[in-house]
């Protein structure tokens, strides 16, 4: 079949990329772009960075990238705003952040609609679909549909339910990518680990249908104690590649919250940075590999750093507004207040991208008995929001837009 996609370098892309009428700031970041790999798809003509930012040309990279101008001159736009529409799931991870959420709920279609346009006029460019698991909504479909035009859409999946007819109407969406969990390169291991006996099957056909459909398709990895030798993830993005139906392989470090809350990482994070730092080098060297996005680094003071309650929010499956969707805490509720309300709560608190993860740095505070519901409620999770204010100053990309307005 003929490729549909193909990977390139700054060079290749930059009359696409500097097509915005913000093509001066996006000059000034050049250094960010010039080391990593670009998607172009052949068919829309159309450019990914990766999956933390729009594709290019187009009106959400600009609107994405006025929204970061705006940051910088002092306003608050919730860049990123993810909705967990179901808090089912078929699965049973043994990592999985929301282990300890017991409500079920899903947010109505009315209340995604009323987020949706709020989110629509606060500058929100990219928004996530995901949950639970998406698809076990039957009207999923109806809610993808919602995603205004000037938005670009990510769904979150494990792959379950997506046929042929699904994936066609998928592509007249605007959900520009859709993000499998694959947690290894072997289907005994991934079925013990997600609980379900067809976690593997159901991974690899929603990645091919996806191909098929030529949606921009990624897989996520949370690296964990089964992948764990620098020759273990390259056999792993080595599977990857094999099944020529993959766009972006993330990898992202476990983080204790959940299933995993109380459990200490740090000397497997150290080890980990190291394997997959040496394994996306290897990846970055073959222009047919995949792009591989380690969010340790993406997420950290040289690059864009954690957004959480600032640049990125999340509207759990009870309309409690939490800063991240792996962080069980909330300040407001989107069934009690509109969205701009409820961030404007946030804002007294996350005024800056921070340089290490939220959701590692808030695990310590939280009770160890889990007792309480989940997200925590009001006051307990307020108490913690200020033990636990940001205040490491932008990271490297947001100060380098400051000191370019600043400057001019
Ligand atoms: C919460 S799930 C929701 C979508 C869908 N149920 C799935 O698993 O793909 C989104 C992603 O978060 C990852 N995840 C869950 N718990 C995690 C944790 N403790 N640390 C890092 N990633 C985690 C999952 O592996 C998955 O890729
Ligand atoms: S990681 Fe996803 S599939 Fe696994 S239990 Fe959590 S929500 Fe379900
Ligand atoms: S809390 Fe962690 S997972 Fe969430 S946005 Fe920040 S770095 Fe990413």
């Amino acid at each position: 079949m003929k490729r549909k996609k193909v990977y390139l370098g700054y060079t290749e892309v930059c009359d696409k990329i500097l097509n915005s009428p913000y093509c001066a700031l996006i000059e000034n970041q050049k250094e960010f772009y010039t080391t990593t790999k670009f998607t172009e798809d052949l068919v829309h003509e159309r450019y990914y960075y990766n999956c933390l930012a729009p594709s290019f040309p187009g009106i959400t990279w600009d609107r994405y990238i006025s929204g970061i101008k705006r940051m910088a001159e002092g306003h608050f736009v919730p860049l990123m705003l993810d909705l967990v529409v179901t808090g089912k799931c078929h699965c049973n991870c043994w990592h999985c952040f929301r282990g300890d959420y017991q409500d079920q709920r899903e947010l109505s279609v009315k209340t995604i609609e009323r987020v949706l346009s709020d989110a629509q006029e606060m500058g929100t460019a990219i928004v996530g679909i995901t949950g639970g698991e998406p698809l076990l909504r039957k009207d999923i479909m109806d809610i993808l549909r919602l995603i205004p035009s000037s938005m670009e859409g990510l769904l979150y999946s494990t792959g379950i339910h997506f046929h042929e007819q699904f994936v066609q109407e998928l592509a007249e969406t605007r959900i520009t990518r859709c993000f499998i969990s694959l947690d290894h390169y072997e289907r005994e291991k991934v079925n013990k680990m997600r609980g379900f006996s067809h976690a593997y099957d159901y991974a690899l056909n929603a990645l091919q249908l996806l191909s098929d459909a030529n949606i921009y398709t990624g897989v996520t990895l949370c690296a964990t104690e089964g992948i764990d030798s620098v020759e273990e993830f390259w056999r792993y993005m080595d599977f990857v590649y094999s099944l020529d139906c993959v766009d972006e392989i993330r990898i992202v470090l476990p983080i204790p919250q959940g299933n995993l809350k109380g459990k200490d990482f740090k000397r497997f994070y150290r080890d980990v940075i190291r394997w997959t730092r040496e394994a996306k080098k290897k990846a970055d060297q073959d222009t047919d590999y995949p792009n591989v996005v380690l969010f340790n680094e993406y997420e950290s003071e040289d690059y864009v750093g954690c957004g959480a309650g600032y640049t990125y929010l999340t509207v759990n499956n009870d309309g409690a507004i939490t800063p991240c969707v792996c962080v069980p805490l909330s300040i407001s509720n989107v069934n009690e207040v509109d969205l701009k309300t409820a961030y404007a709560e946030y804002n007294k608190f996350f005024t800056t991208t921070g340089c290490t993860c939220y959701g590692r740095r808030t695990s310590q505070f939280l009770p160890k008995d889990g007792g309480d519901t989940i997200p925590l409620p009001e006051n307990i999770s307020r108490d913690i929001i200020e033990k636990c204010i940001v205040k490491d100053g932008n990271a490297s990309y947001y100060r380098n837009v400051e000191n370019m307005i600043n400057k001019a």
